[in-house]
């Protein structure tokens, strides 16, 4: 899809991933619902952004969701992109899962994204046209210890996304799902720590894997170049795309 005069609503375009998608998808000419909690970085940013609105909801509670959708719709007539990029991480074992932390991530980074898909859906069907991006993580591809409740959560978005994508393709809706690598961002900053797992970004592999981070315009490029293509799966770098299955 060519972005150019599209309405797209970005979850999470208060900093980091969300904020540079928002801001490139804008400099290529699109429309701007901006969402996330922080409504004063949100309404500075639609304040420096032409055609912007700030729509301050909190995606893991299903009516702010749905009013996410309203107010979007309400105000541009359309919603032709919708990137569920907001998310937060939760390092811990699965021995030590806490079960509401758990709800509340799954509420999120899974729920919360599902919800705007079946909002946006009909609407994009009686456009004939439209496109879903479901930010994942690199990590949904891999069995990293202490990474469970996060990776499995974020691997169950990207198998919703690719089963929405094959049941929705005959209406021209395109649903694609993005791994970006570790992205410089507040993510790990914000990800919610076990205590025994506190501390260990420390360490000399995630040190190694630190320096190879990107910055969040990098990973930003991916998702535009990926609604641009259509592409099922977006990887944050090629190399990241598993062996296909035998
Ligand atoms: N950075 C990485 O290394 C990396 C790697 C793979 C995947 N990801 C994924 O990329 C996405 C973006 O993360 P990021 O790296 O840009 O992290 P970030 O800098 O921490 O940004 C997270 C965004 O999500 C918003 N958010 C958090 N909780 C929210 C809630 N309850 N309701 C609404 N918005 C909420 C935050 O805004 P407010 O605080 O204002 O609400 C912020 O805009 C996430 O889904 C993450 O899982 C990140």
């Amino acid at each position: 899809m060519d972005v150019k005069g599209k309405v797209a609503i970005v979850t999470g375009a208060s900093s980091g991933i969300g904020l540079a998608t928002a801001k490139l998808l804008s400099s290529k000419g699109a429309k701007l619902v901006l969402v996330a909690r922080s409504k004063d970085k949100l309404e500075q940013l639609a304040k420096e952004l032409p055609d912007a609105i700030a729509v301050p909801a909190d995606v893991s509670k299903v009516e702010d969701v749905k009013n996410m959708v309203k107010q979007a719709y309400d105000h541009f007539g359309r919603v032709d992109i919708l990137i569920n990029n907001a998310g937060r991480g939760y390092d811990a074992p699965v021995e030590r899962t806490d079960i509401e932390i758990f709800h509340y991530i799954f509420d999120l980074d899974v729920v919360g994204p599902v919800v705007a898909m079946k909002e946006v859906i009909p609407l994009m069907r009686k456009q004939a046209e439209g496109t879903i991006i479901n930010i994942s993580s690199g990590t949904a591809l891999m069995y990293l210890p202490n990474n469970g409740p996060y990776s499995g959560l974020k691997r169950a978005l990207a198998h919703i996304s690719l089963t929405a994508r094959e049941e929705l393709e005959k209406d021209n809706i395109v649903v694609s799902v993005v791994y970006p690598y570790i992205t410089l961002t507040d993510f790990e900053k914000n990800t919610i720590k076990d205590a025994s797992v506190q501390g260990h970004e420390e360490t000399p592999e995630a040190q190694e894997a630190f320096k190879k981070a990107d910055p969040p315009e990098y990973t930003a490029q991916r998702i535009v170049e990926g609604i641009e293509s259509g592409e099922a799966e977006i990887f944050g770098h090629d190399w990241m795309k598993r062996a296909p299955a035998t």
